[in-house]
């Protein structure tokens, strides 16, 4: 029987994880992680994240064909194929500070696979990682190989939270970077395989180590690039009075665009965007491309300047002073369908509030108040650490209330601030929340989910991001 393991039992580790296991019953698949608490969770009813479809996937194979474990080197050694999920944070100190990534998790995971593998391997790199990342981590098994054979892959991850499962299922494509070299080639086909289970030939893709190691910066570059294109969009709109989802509605009709992506809101966020431009602004600066930097670059920029503009527009729309007002915060998380707050616009439009000293009541289907109050005082970068390692946070932010539901929220506040595109928040009954805000009663709608008319009629002033602007706030100071 092949076995396979995992290490990092994270958002990728563990759903990719789940679907191999249910589509080649033949594979025994471990999942292991150095975090004691995410490991019970996995093994428990409350799976440590959320995700649609999830749950039906674990509870059809745990147990059978799949194993959550804490217990790494025993199933290292075990493994066929071993897969590397780890964490790849942004560095926060020295060389490449605030750019590179860091590698420490993956190297501390590679000396480890070098210190108890006792048979041939194939390990295959499922972070995301700088390219020649594989290079470095062969050079770490083969200098400490004690005659044991290892290849390695790079098999970069295209999933999208909140859409993990059906995207694993049925993915566009499953990209697989191999030496070509016979042994190379060999794994690559071992991997092929696994995959072959359930994704057409057709789809799964194979090239060169490298060439897979910056595909997958350069997809997230570009989709990245398409949300700041559209945003930067929307900032035009507005001073124009065009309508951003006429743009975008007339823009992606031409087939070489496509309609996909192409959403203003107030930002993207996410684990991956911010990070892997990063790491590809870097790459390129250490290869002599500042030209090439520079513009990736103004992805973040642009990204930066529309989540300031949003908390510049709330201000200014009232009064120019949002101190001690109640302002209801509806959705935390970077998007729908998923608990993950990581570089989610929401941190930084939240901190801009809470600058001009705004008390803010917070409310997210699946955002917990412990993980808000983390998120809202730890540094930036600090939350791509393994949880255990991770900063306690010192002290809550007094300024802040969890509520349970949106009416909760949005009682006696001044304002209501849509940062997710949550589902409910489309059919929330307005007319109650009005009646119990104070007035005049603002929504500032930054995912473009309401009903600007209806909310109009009501008695709301509404500010949705890329539209013709509300009378109220044309007069307003102009906003940077
Ligand atoms: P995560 O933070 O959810 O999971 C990483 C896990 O690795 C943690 O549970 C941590 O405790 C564990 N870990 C760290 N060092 C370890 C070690 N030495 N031994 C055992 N376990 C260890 O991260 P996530 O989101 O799963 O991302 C993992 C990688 O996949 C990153 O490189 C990320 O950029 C990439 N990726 C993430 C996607 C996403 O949507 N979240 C999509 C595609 C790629």
């Amino acid at each position: 029987m092949v076995k396979i393991c995992c290490i990092g039992a994270g958002y990728v580790g563990g759903p990719t994880m789940a679907v191999i296991a249910l589509n080649c019953p033949a594979i025994e698949v471990a999942v292991v992680d150095i975090s004691v608490s995410r490991i019970s969770a996995w093994n428990g009813d409350q799976l440590p994240i959320y995700e649609p479809g999830l749950d039906e996937v674990v509870k059809q194979c745990r147990g059978r064909n799949l194993f959550f474990s804490t217990d790494v080197e025993k199933h290292v050694s075990e493994a066929d194929i071993i897969f590397v999920s780890v964490n790849t944070p942004t560095k926060t100190r020295g060389l490449g500070a605030g750019k590179a990534a860091d590698l420490t998790y993956w190297e501390s995971a590679a000396r480890m696979i070098a210190d108890v593998s006792k048979s041939n391997k194939i390990v295959v790199e499922k972070s995301t990682v700088p390219v020649k990342t594989a290079e470095a981590i062969e050079r770490i098994l083969t200098h400490n190989s004690k005659g044991i054979k290892y290849q390695i892959l790079s098999n970069p991850e295209f999933l999208a939270e909140g859409t993990a499962i059906q995207d694993l299922f049925n993915p566009d494509r499953v990209l697989i970077g191999g030496r070509e070299t016979p042994e190379g080639l060999k794994a690559t086909q071992a991997l092929r395989d696994v995959y072959a289970h359930w994704v057409p030939q057709d789809r799964i893709i194979t090239t060169n180590l490298w060439s897979a190691e910056l595909s997958k910066l350069a997809a997230n570059a570009f989709l990245a690039q398409r949300i700041s294109s559209v945003n930067a969009m929307s900032a035009l709109c507005e001073a124009t009075g065009a309508d951003v989802s006429q743009v975008s509605h007339a823009v992606g009709k031409d087939s070489r665009i496509g309609p996909k992506f192409l959403n203003a809101s107030v930002g993207f966020g996410g684990s991956c965007f911010q990070k892997d431009i990063l790491n590809l602004v870097y790459i390129c600066e250490c290869n002599g491309l500042p030209e090439v930097a520079n513009y990736w670059k103004q992805v973040i920029k642009v990204n930066d300047y529309q989540k300031n503009r949003f908390v510049n527009r709330v201000v200014s729309s009232m009064f120019n002073t949002v101190s001690g007002k109640k302002i209801a915060i509806l959705g935390f998380a970077f998007k729908k369908d998923t608990g993950d707050t990581r570089e989610t616009p929401a941190i930084d439009v939240c901190k801009g509030l809470l600058g001009d000293k705004a008390q803010l009541s917070i409310y997210d289907p699946q955002v917990t108040e412990d993980q808000i109050q983390r998120d809202l005082t730890m540094n930036k970068f600090d939350w791509d650490h393994p949880i255990h390692l991770q900063p306690m946070s010192p002290t809550t932010v007094k300024q802040v209330s969890v509520a349970w539901d949106a009416y909760a929220a949005a009682k006696d506040a001044h304002a209501l601030c849509i940062l997710t595109e949550w589902d409910e928040f489309k059919t929330l009954d307005y007319r109650r929340i009005f009646d119990n805000m104070q007035k005049p009663a603002f929504v500032f709608d930054g995912r473009n989910v309401v009903n600007i008319e209806m909310l109009r009629e009501i008695g709301f002033i509404v500010y949705s991001i890329g539209k013709p602007l509300d009378p109220w706030l044309k007069n307003m100071p102009a906003v940077a």
